[in-house]
């Protein structure tokens, strides 16, 4: 079977290497040596000021809200994997979603003012696929409203925007380190945050919220990434730019041969790409059914990313409509793309592609 993703595992020697010293110092979590090497790591190479690992991309949204005492309503982008939406309802948090842009698939900023309210508190769009987000846009609607804006940039690993990493934007950013993510430390995540104060202040809150040991000023919980997790991270980190390099060839030569058929996402021309989704938009459902249905019966399985549009989630009260994006995630397929995915097998997809359009 062929699925959208394949996870990258890197050389076994290294990754055992890292294991030998776990087991040499028994450290094997809370806040070991071989995840603040990784923290260091990742400052410098995505070249950002505080890196917080947790143990997911979700819970590293739920941390960035209670850093942030965000409360009320959050205008957020229905067009997302449903963690955006349900990390904010379960903080009692109501996502109030503005309409995506049908071309780049992002939060529209021009969606956002209209629905501000009192009650609202924060901002929280997506790069959706890795494409950034009209960030200066939404800074100047946050700075004008006061509003917190918090970035999901679960797919935004490595993206630079007008040359910076695209995640200084915002007060956080979060990353989702998946095992099936572009990087990856099997399950994990992190908060990206500029301020000193509110790094510690989120430090803080995945250790249980405690300070010292005689200090426990915070509503805490417990999201810690493990010595495990981090040594993953350190052995994908050296091989990131051979594993976007192959992902960009395949990448490519879909866009070559699929232009003519299909819509692609319109990338920001200010940023960078990452090559970490493949998604096509087609005319109809109907022929995405088609196309998916003719690629399952060769064992290939590409995804529906993202369906259900998250403003038709039963749980959101009150309802919302946002028809763009109920659109879009009717029409739209994740091709598969990963680490030396072999040519006769995007070949074999796109013919099945041509036939069945
Ligand atoms: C946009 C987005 N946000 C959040 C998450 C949640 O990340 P995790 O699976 O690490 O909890 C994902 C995961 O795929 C995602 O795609």
């Amino acid at each position: 079977m062929i699925n959208v993703t394949k996870t990258y595992l890197p050389n076994k020697e290294k990754y055992q290497k890292y294991v030998d010293e776990i087991f040499e110092s028994g450290w094997i979590t809370n806040n070991g040596p071989i995840l603040k090497k990784l923290e260091r790591r990742l400052a410098e190479h995505l070249g950002v000021k505080n890196v917080v690992l947790v143990s997911n991309g979700t819970v590293a949204l739920e941390i960035a809200y209670r850093t942030l005492d965000i409360e009320g309503f959050a205008i957020t982008t229905p067009f997302s994997f449903v963690a955006t939406t349900s990390s904010l309802v379960t903080n009692n948090i109501l996502p109030i979603f503005a309409d995506i842009d049908k071309k780049t698939l992002n939060l529209n900023p021009k969606n956002i003012e209209k629905l501000i309210t009192p009650n609202t508190s924060a901002i929280v769009p997506v790069h959706v696929f890795g494409n950034a987000c009209e960030v200066e846009e939404i800074e100047q609607i946050a700075k004008k409203h006061n509003l917190k804006v918090i970035y999901d940039a679960a797919h935004a690993f490595d993206v630079k925007y007008k040359d910076k990493s695209i995640l200084n934007y915002g007060d956080i950013s979060t990353l989702s380190f998946h095992a099936t993510k572009l990087f990856h430390t099997i399950e994990g995540g992190a908060l990206i945050i500029n301020d000193d104060e509110l790094a510690q202040k989120a430090r803080y809150l995945i250790n249980f919220g405690i300070q010292n040991s005689e200090s426990i000023p915070h509503l805490g919980t417990n999201a810690k990434m493990n010595e495990f997790e981090a040594a993953m991270g350190l052995c994908i980190l050296d091989d990131i730019e051979k594993i976007k390099q192959s992902r960009k060839e395949v990448i490519v030569y879909y866009q070559k041969e699929l232009e003519s058929l299909v819509e692609f996402q319109e990338q920001n021309q200010n940023a960078t790409e990452n090559y970490s989704y493949f998604p096509v938009v087609f005319k109809s459902e109907t022929e995405l059914l088609k196309v998916q249905k003719a690629l399952n019966e060769k064992d290939i399985n590409p995804r529906r990313y993202f369906y259900p549009s998250l403003d038709t989630l039963n749980y959101i009260e009150p309802k919302q409509e946002c028809k763009i994006s109920r659109d879009i995630s009717k029409r739209i397929l994740c091709l598969p793309v990963y680490f030396e995915l072999e040519k006769e097998i995007y070949e074999k997809i796109i013919k099945t592609i041509k036939e069945n359009i």
